[in-house]
């Protein structure tokens, strides 16, 4: 069973400290986005790394393919875990994408690359208005993902609530990396489609991504142990 990945959506590094302190666990997953990554850079990476995190950077890079593909060589190369793409870049980038993390990482361990398909903070009204896709949600999300598995990756990013028929449109092991993911008490935030751990869990995905839920709670070791207990079952 894979690990809830925990969003440290901090905007320091001394912040993610003192919050990590709070949980006693050696070898956490956690997710280094924009709003840390942007501040802190390469050596906050490294320094998680040393503490044996595995560490999913998530940058949702969107860019023309050979950008894309300069960019993943260097981010390879600090050795994180796994990487994504918006699958919105075509399938061509996305390629471009894999072969730069294979560059970049030589004999070494090639991070996961993962595609987002339809942010779980968008409805299916908004995906209509603001990008002019007029099928359904779940329409786009499998066709995005149907490309991401063309062009080689290993799974995407999508919304617990799709996770079973994207296995189903593609295979068992395409990894469905769920964010979106609250327990029953927790507020909703901005996000618009979301799922229990244990929701999660029975609809198919590989690993459950969460931020607030642990990172706003009174008690976050108590808020994890309750995430990973019903992720677990
Ligand atoms: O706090 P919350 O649990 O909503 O955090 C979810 C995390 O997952 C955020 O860091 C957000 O950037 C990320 N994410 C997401 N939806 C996606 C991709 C990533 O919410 N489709």
């Amino acid at each position: 069973m894979t690990k809830p990945i925990i969003a440290l959506d901090f905007p320091s590094y001394s912040q993610t400290k003192a919050f990590l302190k709070q949980l006693p666990y050696k070898n956490l997953a956690v997710k280094v986005g924009m709003e840390l990554f942007y501040l802190e850079g390469p050596h906050l990476i490294e320094d998680l790394k040393q503490q044996g995190h595995f560490i999913f950077l998530d940058l949702k890079l969107h860019d023309i393919p050979n950008t894309v593909k300069s960019a993943m060589i260097g981010l390879s190369r600090m050795g994180v875990d796994m990487v994504n793409v918006h699958a919105a870049g075509g399938k061509q980038m996305m390629a471009s994408a894999l072969e730069g993390l294979e560059i970049g990482s030589g004999s070494a361990h090639r991070p996961k690359l993962i595609a987002v398909t339809q942010l779980t903070s968008t409805s299916e009204q908004e995906m209509r208005q603001d990008q002019g896709i007029q099928t359904r949600l779940i329409d786009s999300v499998l066709h995005y993902s149907k490309r991401t598995k063309e062009a080689g990756l290993d799974g995407v990013v999508c919304s617990a609530l799709e996770a079973s028929a994207i296995k189903q449109a593609t295979n068992e092991s395409f990894l469905c990396v769920t964010p979106g993911i609250r327990l029953k008490t927790d507020s909703q935030d901005d996000q618009k489609r979301v799922v229990t751990p244990a929701s999660a869990r029975e609809n198919g995905a590989s690993w459950i991504v969460v931020g607030r839920s642990i990172t706003k709670a009174k008690d976050p070791a108590k808020a994890y142990e309750t995430i990973v207990k019903e992720w677990e079952k």
